[in-house]
């Protein structure tokens, strides 16, 4: 639950401007705001307590969210804090398994949960039926990793069959994707609760291959070190798109940050956080500013 103290030096100026307005608007009153200008009235919205956004996060699934030197950092993170600045509320950081997250959501444990959670895509996932979603911030997909050393024969997901297992993320997309589309194939699979031990059992031999979104497999190869063993041999085009999440009891909040998402795009501050996670991507035309 460290609070975050460095912040993006683009973000600052404006970030100050809008918090002096946001407290002197007392948003945690459920007020709303809506101070001057004639520009868009600010939804009304609560959180659990005053003035501050208990985020939910695995914080094990860099470049989106992990702990470093004691510090959350990452793409959801930084985009996290910057929402959370813009509405005048503090962020707390509470951990929590992926499995976990949806049910613990709906129950209002926390207000918002940032861990890549898929909103929409081609993968079957009834936490829609449960939650409310923001409007999307990250387009992504599924992939096969395999340990190039132990299989360089497994060159893609028609390579798998009996024999093989594959790992997967409890309560994930990936998860789903391999059940609906390697087990009719035979392919065992077997679950975990963490990403890094994925990849260390990858590392080890003792699984044949991972399913898991393509960027998170990216940035657990390079945080853990595997680059030349463990490598990402297939993309899969599942459509995902990621967004924030929230209490169904809490729309109020859900279109306070996506008002404030929509600033972020607009003003390019969104831009800079993608690039400081992703160089040389480009950022998506719809995370782009519109002219
Ligand atoms: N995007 C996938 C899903 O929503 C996987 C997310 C895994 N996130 C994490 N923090 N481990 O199911």
């Amino acid at each position: 639950m460290a609070r975050r103290k460095a912040r993006l030096l683009t973000g600052v100026l404006f970030s100050l401007v809008l918090v002096a307005g946001a407290c002197a608007d007392e948003p945690e009153a459920g007020g709303g705001g809506g101070g001057g200008g004639g520009a868009t009235p600010e939804p009304e919205f609560t959180t659990l307590e005053e003035g501050v956004l208990q985020v939910a996060s695995c914080l094990d699934f860099p470049p989106f969210e992990s702990v470093e030197g004691g510090d959350e950092v990452g793409f959801d993170v930084d985009l996290a804090e910057e929402i959370g600045t813009r509405l005048g509320l503090e962020v707390e950081w509470v951990r929590a398994d992926f499995d976990t997250v949806f049910t613990a959501i709906a129950a209002n444990q926390f207000d918002m949960v940032a861990a890549a959670v898929t909103s929409t895509g081609d993968v079957g996932a009834e936490r829609d039926q449960i939650v409310d979603f923001s409007d999307p911030y990250y387009n992504s997909r599924q992939s096969l990793a395999v340990n190039v050393q132990e299989t360089p024969d497994v060159a893609s997901t028609a390579d798998l069959g009996e024999g093989h297992v594959v790992a997967v993320q409890r309560g994930t997309t990936g998860k789903a994707w391999a059940e609906d589309n390697l087990v009719p194939q035979g392919v065992q699979l077997q679950t975990f609760q963490a990403v890094s031990d994925m990849f260390r059992d990858l590392e080890a031999g003792n699984v044949t291959g991972i399913i898991n979104d393509e960027p998170g497999s990216a940035g657990a190869i390079e945080a853990q070190g595997l680059e030349g063993t463990v490598e990402i041999v297939e993309p899969i085009d599942t459509n995902e798109k990621y967004s924030f999440v929230f209490s169904q009891d809490n729309t109020g909040l859900r279109d306070a940050a996506n008002q404030a998402l929509a600033e972020i795009i607009q003003d390019g501050t969104y831009q800079t956080i993608f690039e400081q996670y992703f160089p040389g991507v480009e950022v998506p035309p719809e995370y782009q500013p519109s002219a």
